[in-house]
């Protein structure tokens, strides 16, 4: 996720555990091939023992493949996903992103083209149910006929943005489609949402629900209900951005990365303003662990 699933973020997840793999932000095919600074900077770290996939984006099939072939030879990551499902008008506008749901073809070539630069490293594609029609039972042939090895479905049109609840109900004619895991999306905010959701697909993708609760994937498989957000979670996220960004990048880290983390808990409001009070990263990140330990004195960590 654009801005949130960094290095800092993606590390405290796989610290944390329960989670089978992580993805980076998306991350410019083209960026990548200009060898820009900012693109390799969201392609640092690992998952330890965490699968990590990389996101890529782009519109040209040649230069999805190129960069999928910079992944493979430089770095670490255990699988490239390819970013068919976003929203932004930028990314639709040169006709990557959700705009390739609106052109098939296209989407089928990249895929292709990638599979051929990177035979041996495990593929996925993410997709939504369409553009502006429902057109997902068509596009997942086309991908997995080109090699796709996964397909993550957000069960939403590109043009619904959040207004409407995700449409699972397409999950089961997909499923009967797939001759890849099928993972579906959207809405998985909590544990039991991810429970009844597995019945449905071979996976969940968790996007929004990891960001305001990063232990939700250690309570769906360890099935233990603590809930250590301020002893644990947001202590160690400090330590994470102060040991992977240098200072004027930290407190922007600190506001993106806290923002989603503390919204719907018990005190988010006086959350919310001991992080946008701060000026700099010291100041903002004393004033939620100064919270966090009044919280923890005033009878333990909030519940959601
Ligand atoms: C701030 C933000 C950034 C996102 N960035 C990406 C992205 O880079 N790549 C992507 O595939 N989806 C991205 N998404 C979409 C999520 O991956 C997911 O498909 C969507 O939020 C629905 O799932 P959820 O209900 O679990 O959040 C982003 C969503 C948000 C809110």
């Amino acid at each position: 996720m654009a801005s949130l699933t960094d290095v800092a973020f993606r590390t405290l997840l796989a610290e944390i555990g329960g989670v089978g793999l992580l993805i980076t932000e998306m991350v410019s095919a083209e960026g990548l091939l200009r060898r820009n600074r900012k693109t390799f900077q969201m392609m640092r770290g690992s998952g330890g023992d965490t699968p990590v996939f990389i996101q890529l984006f782009g519109e040209s099939a040649d230069a999805m493949a190129r960069a999928a072939g910079i992944v493979a030879d430089e770095t670490d990551f255990d699988g490239i996903d390819i970013n068919m499902g976003c929203p932004a008008g930028k990314v639709i506008r040169k006709g990557a992103g959700a705009a390739l749901m609106k052109n098939p073809a296209a989407a089928a070539k990249i895929v292709a083209a990638v599979r051929r630069a990177v035979p041996g490293l495990p593929l996925s594609v993410k997709m939504r149910l369409g553009f502006d029609r429902v057109i997902a039972a068509d596009f997942l042939e086309a991908i997995q006929n080109e090699g796709a090895d996964a397909v993550f479905v957000h069960f939403r049109l590109q043009c619904q943005r959040y207004r409407v609840a995700a449409d699972w109900s397409h999950a089961q004619e997909l499923r009967r489609i797939a001759r890849v895991p099928l993972v579906g999306n959207g809405d998985v905010l909590t544990v039991e949402d991810a429970r009844r959701r597995l019945e449905e697909v071979d996976g969940v993708m968790i996007g929004r629900g990891a960001v305001m609760d990063p232990l939700i994937f250690h309570r769906l498989t360890a099935g233990n209900g603590n809930d250590d957000l301020e002893s644990r979670v947001i202590p160690r996220l400090l330590e994470l951005i102060q040991l992977h960004y240098t200072e004027p990048l930290r407190l922007g880290r600190l506001k993106a990365l806290t923002r989603f983390l503390v919204s719907g808990r018990r005190m988010s409001r006086r959350y919310r303003q001991a992080i946008y009070s701060a000026t700099t990263f010291e100041q903002g990140a004393r004033n939620l662990l100064a919270l966090a330990d009044r919280i923890i004195d005033a009878g333990g960590a909030a519940e959601r």
